[in-house]
């Protein structure tokens, strides 16, 4: 290895953990904003698989350039989207604030009266999505400012007048410094800080106009401790606590590395040996110094991890799966790489490298792994143990050799393998799975993601089901839904994604849908825009007392006809668009194995947009811009509304 990759490599390694010491993508939502345009029922479809294609093709931009605008859709159901983090974030933090965003703007969806306009401003990034063209709008209606509830304790006059000189002064620098400021104003001992950003389309007159009304707009929440102005076309915040990272720190850790890498290498060699040592007793002193810290932080609890039994070394993983080596990788999950790793003792195990950073709640990470490896069923897949300790989260589970039913169903190749005893079996062994997660383990564990590719099947072709309990691990929703919106909204009930409201009846839908398309042999594409989804049409084939036309042709008729017509009927009561009338997972494996009578389902599946029963059970949409009281906002009248912004 040249010495200029190792150096390189060192760089980047203490970039990292520089950047992990600091992490934080200020993920936590100042107001969300559903517009109230309408759009016809039949095009509500269209414009939402339009909106997906759009968020899929934002995300890796926003990856590499931090701010992206994209177009989608044609005529009057085209999608305009445009997300940006603030500049002060780091390139993990931003990815990280974008994903979590990206999840709760699917609360503005257009499952009823058609809403197509959403804004969701986080405090670390921006996420809008409208009908039309607004790249060049600045200012709007739905402009407003949201105060914090806390009134600074102290000399309010002097916290005021430091508050208005600062943005006063930030809405004049952004302007000036590519559209982004921050700063602190300290007179009279009370220290204020702030932050304000043009979002990147804005030119810079545009700029200047909307931070002027920034400043008028957030001028009225001193002295409360915290304010934001939130407009079309800026964002603008202040707060007694140093919220934002100033220019000392790293902004851009990879491009910073590699750039100074790049210089070290052009270098003499001599030079370079120095550097090299330099660099060298640098890492040690900062690893010993972040060594100490974090010990100071996690104290007792560290302790506790390394002595357990639970806890692998991380050296001992890295060398399981030959360094995590691209021909050991099992898959890519929304949290994660799945990696396939022989542990000394012979023992073949599934290694999940976690994406997000459990640091900051190793506590919490560790209990819940702890009670998860507590839980032994059949039919879900053992978690064996973790590593907390080394530079990057792992899970260990058990190794389930037969791939997944994602696998079979996408591939089409091994589907003669899935003969109908194999269906029947996956499904009655994925409803006991639940039931036992649900009603019988001690602790009640939702799963939230039940989907084909979470199905994995052991050599047996018995059904076990992968990744329970990360709904748990993951405080506050960070992993689950977050990557890969499009491949999960299929499964996810209707109160889950409109209203965020999770009970077992979430995986119960998740569950129904699961059946149909075992049952089926077709994946369930909530948006399919060519023809209806299977949902649909296996409700409408009940409806006519037809439901065996819609079984896995690639069965070949080889299926007992009763059998099939009561999974798909009770696929078809999980599906119902009230919690309420869907049936508990217990009741679920009663109905399959002895001959329970199955109710009729009385509600069409979810986004069947020509039912009337859906809207009655969905509130109208402005309902779910959380709080109520930013609904209607429009200018000053809300702005010492006295709601605290999370
Ligand atoms: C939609 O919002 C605008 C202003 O934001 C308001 O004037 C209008 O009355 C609202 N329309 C409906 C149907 O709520
Ligand atoms: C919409 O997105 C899809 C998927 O990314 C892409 O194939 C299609 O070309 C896009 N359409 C338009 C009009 O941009
Ligand atoms: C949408 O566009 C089509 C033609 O592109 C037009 O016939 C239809 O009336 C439009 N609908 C609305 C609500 O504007
Ligand atoms: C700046 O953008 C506004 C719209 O936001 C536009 O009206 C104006 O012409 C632009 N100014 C320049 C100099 O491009
Ligand atoms: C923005 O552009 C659209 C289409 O180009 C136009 O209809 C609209 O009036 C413009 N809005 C502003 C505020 O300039
Ligand atoms: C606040 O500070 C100002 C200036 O320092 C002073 O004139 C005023 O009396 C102080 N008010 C209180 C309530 O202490
Ligand atoms: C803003 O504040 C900075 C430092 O506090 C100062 O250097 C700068 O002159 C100020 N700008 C204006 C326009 O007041
Ligand atoms: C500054 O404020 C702190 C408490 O907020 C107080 O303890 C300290 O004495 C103050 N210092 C001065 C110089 O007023
Ligand atoms: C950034 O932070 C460092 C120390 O944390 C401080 O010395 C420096 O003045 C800060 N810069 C700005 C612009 O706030
Ligand atoms: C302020 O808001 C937070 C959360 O939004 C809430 O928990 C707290 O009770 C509120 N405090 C007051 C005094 O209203």
């Amino acid at each position: 290895m040249s010495r200029g990759r190792l150096l390189l490599l060192l760089l980047q390694f203490s970039c990292f953990f520089v950047h992990r010491c600091l992490s934080d993508p200020r993920a936590t939502e100042a107001a969300r904003v559903c517009s109230n345009t309408t759009a016809l029922p039949q095009d509500r479809q269209t414009f939402v698989g339009y909106f997906l294609a759009a968020m899929d093709t934002l995300t890796p931009l926003i990856d590499t350039q931090r701010y992206a605008a994209v177009v989608n859709g044609s005529g009057n159901n085209t999608v305009y989207a445009f997300g940006e983090c603030m500049k002060d974030l780091t390139r993990t933090d931003c990815n990280l604030c974008f994903a979590q965003c990206k999840t709760q703007v699917l609360r503005c969806l257009p499952f009823q009266r058609g809403t197509r306009g959403g804004r969701l401003f986080y405090d670390g990034c921006y996420l809008r999505y409208d009908d039309y063209y607004f790249l060049n709008e600045t200012l709007s209606l739905q402009d407003m400012s949201v105060c914090g509830n806390q009134t600074f304790v102290g000399n309010d006059t002097v916290f005021s007048a430091n508050v208005n000189h600062l943005v006063r002064n930030l809405s004049l620098e952004a302007p000036k410094n590519d559209g982004f400021s921050v700063g602190s104003v300290n007179k009279g001992n009370v220290t204020v800080y702030g932050l304000a950003q043009c979002w990147e389309f804005a030119n810079r007159t545009g700029c200047e106009e909307c931070l002027a009304n920034a400043v008028a707009k957030i001028g009225s929440c001193a002295p409360k401790g915290e304010g934001r102005a939130l407009l079309a076309g800026c964002y603008m915040r202040y707060s007694t606590q140093k919220f934002y990272y100033n220019s000392t720190e790293p902004v851009e850790e990879s491009n910073r590395g590699r750039h100074l890498a790049i210089t070290l290498a052009a270098t003499s060699s001599a030079v370079a040996v120095v550097l090299v040592i330099a660099t060298v007793v640098f890492i040690v002193r900062k690893n010993l110094r972040k060594k100490r810290r974090e010990r100071k932080q996690l104290g007792a609890l560290l302790a506790t991890v390394n002595k357990s039994k639970l806890n692998i070394s991380y050296e001992i993983l890295e060398r399981a799966t030959n360094y995590f080596h691209n021909s050991n990788k099992l898959g890519q999950g929304g949290s994660g790489s799945v990696y396939k790793g022989v542990l000394p003792d012979g023992q073949v195990v599934a290694i999940k490298r976690l994406f997000f950073n459990t640091r900051q709640w190793v506590d919490h990470f560790f209990n819940e792994v702890n009670l998860i490896s507590g839980i032994n069923h059949k039919n879900l897949v053992k978690l064996l143990g973790c590593s907390i300790t080394g530079p990057e989260s792992l899970l260990v589970y058990e190794y389930v050799p037969n791939q997944s039913l994602h696998d079979y169903f996408s591939a089409k190749t091994n589907c003669q393998l899935l003969t109908w005893e194999v269906r029947y079996n996956i499904i009655l062994g994925t409803a006991e799975g639940l039931t036992y997660l649900h009603e019988e383990s001690n602790t009640r564990i939702i799963h939230r993601d039940i989907k084909l590719s979470n199905i994995l099947l052991d050599k047996d072709f018995m059904p076990k089901i992968a990744d329970f309990g990360l709904a748990r691990l993951f405080p506050e929703d960070k992993t689950h839904i977050s990557t890969g919106i499009a491949g999960t909204l299929g499964y996810m009930a209707p109160e889950y994604v409109v209203r965020g409201k999770l009970t077992e009846k979430a995986d119960v839908y998740s569950f129904g849908v699961l059946v149909i398309e075992v049952v089926c042999g077709k994946r369930n594409n909530a948006f399919s825009q060519d023809s209806h989804s299977i949902l649909q049409r296996v409700w409408s084939l009940h409806g006519t007392g037809r439901l065996c036309e819609a079984i896995d042709p690639a069965l070949e008729g080889k299926f007992q006809e009763e059998e099939a017509s009561r999974l798909l009927q009770i696929g078809l009561l999980c599906v119902q668009a009230s919690a309420e009338l869907r049936p508990s997972m217990s009741l679920v494996v009663k109905m399959i194995t002895d001959n329970h009578e199955i109710a009729q389902p009385t509600q069409p599946p979810f986004l069947n947009s020509s039912s009337a029963e859906v809207s009655q059970n969905i509130p109208p949409a402005t309902y779910y811009s959380q709080p109520e009281s930013y609904t209607n906002s429009s200018g000053n009248d809300i702005t010492n509304s006295g709601i605290e912004p999370r």
